[in-house]
């Protein structure tokens, strides 16, 4: 007897133009971590919503338990005890944690007495490792607390096949440290796990077995110990991929941006920036590290004039730009690359076209006087999908249905056509693929060698080191210490990431 959790048999699911999963055999065996691999686009949260009953697929067959199953809602899923945390999570912000992992769960009232509920939830978290007070209201956790919410509500609804889409994208490395043993605890209780992720090392870290999907094709399932991250990449895109960037000397020339002393709140009312100065020069790019939370938001929002400064100035090339609008700081040139890729930096109903063109329309030659020019219009987009190689079956595609890459290379694109003077790039590589990754450090790259001063926030200190050419560590709104990311360990950038200050290095001992 097989100790098959989960066998998906022939998979096909097409959506308009994009056949997204093409007869995809796979099997998740109980008590194993099995990571699902692929490059954006590649069909991963098609297939696992199809078992989690949140799409249904055009042909094929599911078996649970060795049993033929009908999964046609959520509901028939977690009946069958298949349980799906999406990336975004479905809480209410004003509910409790109690509140949350029972809302519309059907088991019978008088079973739901209070206590007796918030002792059940602390069971499950004790044995799994997600602690979380039931009392708390959602808008009261950090994101990985609440990561743990959406999995203690799937725990306690009986779900055996947990299916986790990109967990790690938004958390910290201690966060995921944490995750990762909660899903070994799953696994070794008897539950199936699948992880996707696009990091090559936790997969390496945390799976079993894994098994890579290609342009919406299973091309593989290997065991984990048997391969390594080269032939992982090279199964994603069908190509060898090279892991090291080629990077120029920096030439930094005048300062483009200028922050002095700038304080401002966060969404709560509470100090997020407590004076914090630094300076961006043409040519150079300038990483922000620090653990999410730490003001790295509200600081590249008081930039883009999202935000308003509660005191200190935002200067760029010399002009006082400090709580003005977002429209005059995107007449500047700057570009804006959010971390909130479906909110803030896109209009998801919109077309791919409209995406494009989002900044530029009211400017010739997109428009003369009241007349938009759509002939230009059109061979602009068209141009930018075949540059940045947007995968999307046509201009008049909803936004909303790109895949995660695509979206984030829609952005880049837009942004990146403005030649802008300043680029903010907020995690700009979170939840793409190696070859995605790949191409926006290239862009990153790109836009530097032309000029550009960059601000490069992220929590990936390896992509933080091999790009930036100064590396400033922020910590409860303020800056710990600016260094060159040649000259410090890993180890001393963590620590300033723990608060720890350090001597501040001028820039121009820097690059003199
Ligand atoms: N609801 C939908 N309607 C139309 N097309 C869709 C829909 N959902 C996904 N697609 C398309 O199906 C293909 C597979 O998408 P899917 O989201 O499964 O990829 P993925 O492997 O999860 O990618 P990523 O790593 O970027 O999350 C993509 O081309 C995507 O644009
Ligand atoms: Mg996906």
């Amino acid at each position: 007897m097989e100790n098959n959790a989960v066998k998906m048999e022939g998979i096909v699911k097409r959506f308009p133009g994009v056949l997204a999963n093409d007869h995809v055999d796979f099997e998740v065996r109980t008590g194993e971590v099995h990571a699902l691999l692929g490059e954006n686009g590649a069909g991963k949260t098609t297939l696992m919503s199809i078992l989690a009953g949140i799409y249904r697929a055009d042909a094929g067959n599911i078996y649970i338990n060795n049993r033929r199953v009908h999964i046609k809602s959520p509901r028939d899923a977690i009946k069958e005890g298949v349980g799906m945390i999406h990336q975004n999570f479905l809480l209410i912000n004003s509910h409790s944690v109690a509140e949350n992992i029972t809302l519309g769960y059907d088991r019978p009232r008088f079973l739901l007495k209070r206590k007796k509920l918030e002792q059940e939830i602390q069971e499950i978290g004790q044995k799994f490792g997600l602690e979380v007070d039931p009392q708390a209201k959602i808008w009261q956790l950090s994101v990985g607390e609440q990561q743990r919410v959406e999995i203690l509500k799937m725990l306690y609804r009986g779900a055996k096949i947990l299916i986790l889409d990109e967990p790690t994208a938004v958390l910290t490395p201690q966060e995921v440290q944490e995750l990762f043993s909660t899903l070994r605890r799953m696994a070794q209780a008897g539950h199936a796990v699948v992880f996707i992720s696009h990091k090559l090392e936790e997969v390496m870290r945390i799976s079993d077995r894994i098994t890579v999907l290609r342009k919406g094709r299973k091309v593989a399932t290997l065991a984990t110990r048997d391969t390594n991250p080269g032939e992982l990449a090279r199964l994603m895109v069908g190509r060898e991929v090279f892991f090291d960037i080629k990077k120029s000397p920096p030439k930094p020339g005048e300062e483009v941006l200028a922050i002095r002393d700038l304080h401002a709140l966060s969404d709560k009312g509470l100090p997020a920036l407590k004076g914090v100065s630094l300076s961006v020069y043409s040519g150079e790019i300038l990483g922000i590290a620090g653990v999410a939370g730490n003001g790295q938001k509200e600081l590249a929002e008081v930039i883009s004039g999202l935000r308003p400064a509660k005191g200190g100035k935002v200067l760029i090339c010399g002009k006082d730009l400090t709580s003005v609008s977002p429209r005059r700081v995107i007449e500047e040139k700057v570009a804006y690359i959010p971390e909130d890729r479906k909110g803030v930096g896109t209009v998801g109903n919109l077309s791919v076209l409209d995406n494009l063109i989002l900044k530029d329309y009211r400017r010739a030659p997109f428009s003369s006087g009241t007349f938009l020019n759509l002939r230009y219009i059109r061979d602009h987009a068209s141009s930018l999908v075949e540059k940045f190689q947007i995968i999307t079956p046509t201009l008049e595609t909803s936004a909303k249905l790109l895949s995660g890459g695509n979206l984030q290379r829609l952005i880049l694109a837009r942004e990146i056509s403005c030649s802008p003077k300043l680029m903010i790039a907020v995690h700009p590589t979170r939840g793409l693929d190696v070859s995605a990754t790949e191409s926006v450090h290239r862009m990153l790259l790109e836009q530097r060698e032309n000029g550009a001063a960059i601000l490069l926030i992220s929590e990936d200190l390896d992509e933080l080191t091999a790009i930036s050419d100064r590396l400033a560590v922020i910590y409860e709104g303020e800056i710990m210490g600016i260094v060159e990311p040649k000259e410090v360990t890993l180890e001393e950038i963590g620590l300033m990431m723990a608060g720890k200050k350090r001597k501040m290095l001028e820039s121009s001992e820097v690059t003199s």
